[in-house]
């Protein structure tokens, strides 16, 4: 544990990172290629990711950021005071600011994310912003957390998933999220969480297919870091960024389309495409309200109250810890 502060404290339980080269390979030699979404975000990768929250087509971020401060208050009233808010992948820690500006007697803010600089980086701006607020950071992978450090008593504990990042999930994988973070907490605790609503799938295409080019970037850019990385050969120009909605599993799909039949050398082994093969990059899962709270039920969690902008395009979910099943 380092001390950084009188109110920042980081514990760093030095999350294991699988093998890049294993899981890149692995994925490329599948009959159906895939790269994992968790490694768009390099540094590029995270800077083309900020500019995407910015496009006038993409509007979960803004939409989400709406929504927040809009209902601040009656959000703030349901987290309690003497609380602890706890946010997974905390990143950059923006939107919490809407919440700890309505909530002074905040017990402690924990926020958790895999990247130490990024944490170190986000805790030294929150201290400044809130210096009475006891920030305790964990640097750690949320997804793989089992238990919480104890760090003092508070009536309640309440987590924070914000940005649709659970649509990222497989449906099997976001429930069994779900159940990992209920067992983290005690019945009365709560989540907030954030998640893209199902909708006009001419709306959802426009996101994901912004006029500037920027989510193709995104997406190119998982080549570029493999070219890098793994000291492979792929040529940029010779993949084209390509992203539809499967209405049948209600999610968005990027992939990199191959123009032409070719063979890519990727950490010293030859990798063949023909031309029209794709590479399955991303999966973004929308749900519609009854779909998302029959999945929090009966995975730790009972559905308590839902805020929404005026356009159904985006819902923040407060779930109850229910502990009611099978947990
Ligand atoms: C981070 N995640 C919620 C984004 C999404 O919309 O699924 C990632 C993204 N992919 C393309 N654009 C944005």
């Amino acid at each position: 544990m380092t001390q950084s502060n009188s109110t920042v404290k980081i514990y760093d339980f030095y999350p294991s990172f699988a093998s890049f080269k294993t899981e890149i390979l692995d994925g490329l030699r599948k009959p159906q290629k895939e790269i994992h979404a968790k490694f768009f975000y390099d540094k590029l990768g995270s800077e083309l990711f900020e500019e995407i929250t910015m496009l006038d087509e993409y509007y979960p971020t803004r939409t989400e950021i709406f929504i927040l401060e809009q209902y601040k208050k009656e959000i703030a009233s349901m987290v309690g005071i003497d609380s602890i808010l706890i946010e997974f992948g905390s990143g950059s820690s923006k939107k919490i600011r809407i919440l700890l500006d309505e909530l002074p007697d905040l017990t402690a803010y924990m926020p958790i994310d895999i990247s130490k600089e990024y944490l170190e980086e986000s805790t030294e701006i929150l201290a400044h912003h809130f210096p009475n607020l006891p920030i305790v950071a964990v640097c750690a992978d949320y997804t793989e957390l089992l238990h919480l450090p104890d760090i003092k008593h508070a009536a309640r504990q309440v987590a924070f998933f914000p940005g649709s990042t659970i649509g990222n999930f497989e449906p099997l994988a976001a429930q069994k999220f779900l159940r990992r973070v209920s067992r983290t907490l005690k019945k009365g605790d709560g989540m907030i969480i954030g998640v893209d609503l199902k909708k006009d799938p001419s709306v959802l295409h426009a996101a994901y297919n912004d006029a500037k080019g920027i989510t193709a970037e995104f997406n190119s850019n998982l080549l570029r870091r493999i070219n890098r990385e793994l000291n492979a050969d792929f040529i940029l120009d010779n993949f084209r960024h390509h992203a539809f909605y499967n209405k049948e599993f209600g999610r968005i799909e990027m992939h990199l389309i191959s123009l032409t039949d070719q063979t890519v050398r990727v950490a010293n082994e030859n990798i063949s495409f023909t031309k029209g093969e794709t590479i399955h990059t991303e999966n973004s899962y929308k749900y519609s309200i009854m779909e998302f709270q029959d999945m929090v039920r009966n995975n730790g969690f009972f559905p308590e109250k839902v805020w929404i902008d005026p356009n159904n395009l985006f819902g923040v979910f407060y779930l109850g810890v229910s502990h009611n099943s099978c947990v």
